[in-house]
């Protein structure tokens, strides 16, 4: 079970780095439009001085031909490191790309999944990673529990080595759907860590035990004080 962040943002990734057991950072060029005109490639070194090597960084290409994808692929991998997950939207081009890639021995995360039939053609052609977007495709009315379970369906038919990072979430619920349907990985926004911690009763819990603990041994007294 893997919990990847969807951000580049340097303290969000500092912040929950110490909260969440976290494996790995996911971006896209919307995400990165977010921090502003930065330095793209110091920003990504960046991003993995502060992650380390052991935890998954996958970094998405920009241009939409197959001929760009592979040369944004190999300077991605020369200006932050070859150990880059590189992200390859699956259109026809972008399949083209992941099959050279992957030749190759590139790391890549398939991406911007809305259909099974996308995810079938990722898998075999040997995407480590595959991100279909849960949100999106409710948004569109399709069933994105059924198209993740039939990924997992798929790769564990095929004894395939290619994952599931589920993606683009609005809400904790979908994330735990999408596990539930048998992702192996998902990636989240800082939001949706807010979302999940921000429930009054956990609060009201760990007040009522402070109140019943203080009622016995005395305000402020903590367990290394007895
Ligand atoms: C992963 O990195 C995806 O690009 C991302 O989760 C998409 O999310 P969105 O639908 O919120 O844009």
């Amino acid at each position: 079970m893997e919990f990847l962040l969807d951000t580049a943002n340097i303290d969000e990734i500092k912040k929950y780095k110490e909260i969440v057991p976290l494996a790995g950072v996911t971006s896209n060029p919307s995400i990165i439009k977010k921090e502003g005109k930065i330095d793209f490639f110091s920003h990504m070194r960046q991003i993995r001085e502060v992650i380390g090597r052991h935890r998954t960084l996958h970094v998405q290409v920009t241009a939409g031909d197959a001929t760009g994808m592979i040369h944004d692929a190999e300077t991605i991998r020369e200006k932050v490191d070859s150990d880059v997950f590189i992200k390859v939207p699956v259109s026809e081009e972008g399949l083209k790309a992941i099959n050279i890639l992957k030749s190759k021995g590139v790391n890549v995360t398939a991406t911007a999944i809305y259909t099974k039939f996308q995810a079938y053609l990722a898998i075999a052609a040997g995407a480590d990673y595959i991100a279909p977007y849960y949100n999106r495709m409710e948004n569109l009315n399709i069933d994105s529990k059924q198209v993740i379970t039939e990924i997992a369906a798929a790769i564990s038919r095929n004894n395939s080595q290619s994952k599931i990072v589920a993606a683009s979430f609005k809400n904790v619920a979908q994330v735990n759907t999408a596990f539930e349907a048998g992702a192996q990985a998902v990636t989240i926004s800082a939001d949706i860590l807010d979302q999940a911690f921000a429930m009054p009763s956990i609060e009201k819990a760990m007040a009522d035990f402070t109140t019943d603990w203080e009622s016995v041994y005395g305000t402020g007294q903590t367990i290394n004080q007895l």
